[in-house]
C-alpha cells in the first residue's frame, strides 16, 4: 500500500514516480472489482467554483460505492458564493469532511484551502491543473499499452490545465512529452522548466508551434478545448489561430498506426477535434472518461 494516507493533491507533481504507478495498479484492481475496500462513515465534501459532469459524478459514485458519502457544497446554496472568506470556509470544513475536492480558477486557492485545512485537499481542476483527469489518462494508456515508459504523448491545443498535468505526468512515467500550441498559448513557463527537471535522462520534452511535427510517430494523441472555463470570451477569437492544431484525419495520418485518441471532454466537434477523429476506432474517450471513477477511488483510498 503507496503512503499517501493525509496527503493533499493539489499539482500531480505532488506524487512521485512509485507513487503515480501504485495508484494505476491499484485503480486496476479496484476496476476489476477483486478489491472492494470501503470506508464506512467517511464524508468528502465537493467545493466547485466551475460546472462539471465528470469529475462531480466520479468522485460522488466512487464515494458511494466505498460507503462513504458526498456533499456537494454549492457556492449558489453555501456562504462560499457570499463572500465568506476561504480561509474561514477552509477551517470550518475542516472540521465535518474527511477530504475536500475543490474545482476553481487559481491555484492559489487550492493552496489556501491547504494551508487552514489538515484534511486532504484535491484539486479537481483549476486553471493551472487537472491532475486526476492526468491519473485516469495515465491508466488509459496503461490498459492500452502496458509499460507506459518510452511512449510519445502529444497535446494539440492550448497550453492550459490539462497540458500541464499531462507534462508533469509523463515526465514521472518516464514517457516523451510533446506539446504543439499557437503563439501565445504555449504552457506556463514554469510548468515547462519543472516537467524538463523531471524528465532529464528520462524521457523527451518537446514544446513547439509546429503540430506536424509534434504529430510523428505519436502513440498518443490529446487535445483539449481551445477556450477553458472562464475564457469563453475569447472562444471565437481563438478559432482561426487554433485551426492549424485541430486534431483531425491529416494530424492522425502522422502519429503511429496504433495510436490511440483521447481527450478529457467536453469536446467542440469541429473546433479542436473532428467527430470523425473523435468518434472513430482510435479513439478511447469512454474509455477514459469511465477511468475518471477507478482513478479516483484508488486515489480516496490512498488518502483517507
Ligand atoms: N473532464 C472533466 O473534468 O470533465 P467535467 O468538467 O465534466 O468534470
Ligand atoms: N481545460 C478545460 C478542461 C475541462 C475539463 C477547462 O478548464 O475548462
Amino acid at each position: 500500500m503507496n503512503n499517501l494516507k493525509g496527503r493533499d493533491l493539489l499539482s500531480l507533481a505532488d506524487l512521485q514516480t512509485s507513487e503515480i504507478l501504485e495508484l494505476l495498479d491499484l485503480a486496476k484492481q479496484l476496476k476489476t472489482g477483486k478489491l472492494q475496500p470501503s470506508f464506512e462513515r467517511k464524508t468528502l465534501g465537493l467545493l466547485f467554483r466551475k460546472a462539471s459532469t465528470r469529475t462531480r459524478v466520479s468522485f460522488s459514485v466512487a464515494m458511494h460505492q466505498l460507503g462513504g458519502h458526498v456533499i456537494d457544497l454549492l457556492p449558489s446554496s453555501t456562504q462560499v458564493g457570499r463572500g465568506e472568506p476561504v480561509e474561514d470556509t477552509a477551517r470550518v470544513l475542516d472540521r465535518y469532511v474527511d477530504a475536500l475536492a475543490v474545482r476553481t480558477f487559481a491555484q492559489s486557492e487550492l493552496e489556501t484551502f491547504a494551508n487552514y485545512c489538515k484534511i486532504p485537499i484535491i484539486n479537481a481542476l483549476s486553471d493551472r491543473e487537472h491532475p486526476c483527469q492526468a491519473l485516469a489518462d495515465l491508466l488509459t494508456i496503461t490498459e492500452n499499452f502496458g509499460d507506459l515508459k518510452g511512449l510519445t504523448l502529444t497535446y494539440f491545443g492550448d497550453g492550459n490545465n490539462m497540458a500541464h498535468s499531462l507534462m508533469l505526468g509523463c515526465a514521472l512515467v518516464g514517457m516523451n512529452v510533446r506539446i504543439a500550441s499557437p503563439i501565445g498559448f504555449m504552457p506556463s513557463p514554469e510548468i515547462v522548466a519543472q516537467t524538463k527537471k523531471i524528465a532529464t535522462g528520462k524521457s523527451e520534452v518537446l514544446i513547439t508551434n509546429d503540430p506536424r511535427l509534434a504529430a510523428k510517430g505519436a502513440q498518443v494523441v490529446y487535445t483539449d478545448v481551445w477556450a477553458s472555463m472562464g475564457q469563453e470570451q475569447e472562444a471565437d477569437d481563438r478559432i482561426p489561430l487554433f485551426q492549424p492544431f485541430q486534431l483531425n484525419s491529416e494530424l492522425m495520418a502522422l502519429a503511429d498506426k496504433k495510436a490511440i485518441v483521447l481527450h478529457c471532454l467536453p469536446a467542440h466537434r469541429g473546433e479542436e477535434i473532428t467527430a470523425e477523429v473523435l468518434e472513430g476506432d482510435q479513439s478511447k474517450v469512454w474509455d477514459e472518461a469511465e477511468n475518471r471513477l477507478h482513478a479516483q477511488k484508488a486515489l480516496l483510498v490512498s488518502i483517507l
